[in-house]
């Protein structure tokens, strides 16, 4: 018993310093994809800030739009053990975007939900690398993601979300 309470007090005692580590991070990049006129960068796109849990749902922290293709998300998340940001990208289902990249999973997933409402195809897990988290605002490390190309067949780490 006793030996019980203070493991519990231990515990506590870890849990409470290790919950003071807040770590940022911010990223920036291109969303690009290939159309009948080459490679072509992707403005309007929404794009999210994730931290990856190991328990329930992952936190959003952060949402931005593609401005003529390019991005740039900053977040922070107070959390104990591994921390894990990852951005995610919509491509969706109708407009411009749709139209011209021509992609034939992305195509092909979205003609296959085309009576449901609101549709993308969702890109998840470009990670930020763990070296380019920081603590302090003095820190502040950009990482640079660079340009995503949306890929070719088989698109791996994808879902389709509609509405
Ligand atoms: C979201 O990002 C903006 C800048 O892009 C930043 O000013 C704001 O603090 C961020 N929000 C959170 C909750 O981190």
């Amino acid at each position: 018993m006793m030996r019980f309470s203070a493991l519990l007090v231990l515990a506590n005692v870890v849990s409470s310093e290790l919950s003071k580590a807040i770590f940022q991070v911010a990223a920036r990049g291109e969303i690009a994809c290939l159309t009948v006129n080459g490679i072509r960068r992707l403005p309007g796109l929404t794009m999210r800030l994730f931290e990856w849990d190991i328990i329930g749902p992952n936190d959003l922290l952060n949402v931005t739009t593609t401005n003529g293709g390019m991005y740039y998300l900053e977040g922070q998340e107070d959390e104990i053990g591994l921390t894990l940001f990852y951005t995610e990208v919509w491509f969706p289902c109708e407009g411009p975007v749709f139209d011209h990249c021509i992609n034939t999973a992305y195509h092909s997933q979205c003609i296959a939900l085309k009576e449901r409402r609101n549709c993308h195809l969702v890109v998840e897990f470009l990670r930020i690398p763990k070296e380019k988290h920081y603590v302090e605002d003095k820190d502040k490390n950009i990482h640079n993601a660079g340009r995503y190309l949306l890929g070719y067949d088989p698109i791996s780490r994808t879902y389709m979300k509609c509405d």
